[in-house]
């Protein structure tokens, strides 16, 4: 079928044009998209910081209603709302243990464009196009292995479209909380970059019952947005020493630290505000690699732990279903991080997502 998409040709570039869409394979569903988040992970691969083969469809946080399913596909039907998610491979051993953010084909699956067996969906005069993490969610229809899209009960699109980040940037804040730091109620925790990643940590924290939960940011806007999602306490990083402060006000150090800003220097924070046996997880992805983390004395000396971590260590089948339903009890408000968009306006909001203009934009199809 002819389906509507922005497709990059060369590096940094952009079109809404006609491409081609195959039918569903074995075990793989068409999906008409409702709407489709706007993630950092997209400019990478766009910007070719991740070298996707190109041409190629970008967006990996689809949501939208099942048209059609292909042969073997079972808990999934016509009309069915879903949530797409990050491809993992369902046969490895760490799939086969319920791990699938650790899979080892995942690199693959999310970055190379193409499908499990290789092949690809989308085309343009003949031409094979990539899908990004296996979904190419910037077009009117696609086509994803059935592993990677989340039947959810949710009564309408509407309220569909503004649940686009769960599928990635909220599963990974939120996963990092309650799947990982797994806080017991009266914790401690500290979380480092208010975006849409870093609110995601700290609603789930409030959820999990924390006692003490720091934002730090150095935007105001964001920090006062993370006090109305359940910070108890606000720090600005470019007024003060983030690591004396946290450590002054918690009388010691916090027992869970989350990394979301993407920037070396503040894992190096996050670090240094944890209490003995403290875990300070990294869940970004860090601009510069080359710059090193001083371990000592904050880790063997305190019985620290230090972690990495993808997708919120989430199995997207059980987690997103939970995050759903405590979206709709009211405890995970996502939709206060939205700003919709057409699809048309897709380089604005790409351009409000980097100068923080917006948190979470969201295209609306
Ligand atoms: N691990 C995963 O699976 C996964 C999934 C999705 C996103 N990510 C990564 O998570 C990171 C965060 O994503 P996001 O969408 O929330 O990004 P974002 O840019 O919206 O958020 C980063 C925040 O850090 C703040 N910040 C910048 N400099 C700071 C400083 N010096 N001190 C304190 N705060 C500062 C910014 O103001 C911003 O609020 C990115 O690196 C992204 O690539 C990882
Ligand atoms: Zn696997
Ligand atoms: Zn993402």
């Amino acid at each position: 079928m002819k389906v509507k998409a922005a497709i990059t040709h060369e590096k940094g570039k952009l079109s809404i044009e006609t491409v081609e869409l195959a039918e569903p394979q074995a075990g793989e569903v068409r999906v008409r998209i409702v709407a489709s988040g706007v993630c950092h992970t997209d400019s990478a691969g766009i910007e070719q910081l991740i070298p996707v083969a190109l041409p190629a469809i970008f967006g990996h946080e689809g949501v939208g209603v099942v048209e059609d399913v292909g042969a073997g596909v079972a808990g999934l039907k016509k009309g069915d709302r879903v949530i797409m998610t990050f491809p993992s491979c369902g046969c490895c051993p760490h799939c086969l243990d319920g791990a699938p953010y650790a899979c080892d084909d995942l690199n693959r699956l999310m970055f190379d464009g193409s499908y499990k067996d290789g092949t690809k969906r989308f085309s343009q005069n003949g031409t094979p196009v990539s899908s990004f993490f296996g979904q190419g969610a910037f077009a009117e229809y696609v086509v994803v292995d059935a592993r990677n899209a989340v039947k959810v009960e949710i009564d309408d699109d509407e309220q569909l479209a503004y649940l686009c980040s769960l599928g990635c940037g909220v599963q990974t804040g939120a996963g990092a909380v309650l799947n990982r730091c797994n806080p017991k109620p009266g914790s401690t925790i500290a979380v480092f970059g208010c975006g849409g990643v870093g609110m995601s940590a700290i609603m789930a924290a409030k959820l999990a019952g924390c006692s003490q939960i720091f934002a730090v940011d150095v935007v105001p806007s964001r920090l006062e947005m993370a006090r109305e999602l359940g910070a108890t306490h606000a720090v600005n990083g470019r007024e003060c020493n983030a690591v004396e402060a946290i450590q002054k006000l918690s009388g010691g150090g916090v027992n869970f630290s989350i990394e979301c800003s993407g920037l070396p220097m503040l894992a190096q924070q996050a670090l240094g505000c944890l209490q003995r046996e403290g875990l300070c997880v990294l869940v970004s992805v860090t601009g510069d690699a080359e710059v090193p983390i001083a371990l000592e004395p904050m880790l063997m000396n305190k019985s620290a732990t230090l972690a990495g971590l993808t997708e919120g260590g989430s199995n997207p089948q059980v987690f997103i279903p939970k995050l759903v339903k405590y979206f709709r009890e009211g405890r995970l408000p996502v939709d206060k991080l939205v700003k919709f968009y057409k699809f048309d306006e897709i380089e604005q909001a790409f351009e409000d997502s980097h100068k923080g203009v917006t948190i979470k934009p969201i295209l609306r199809f």
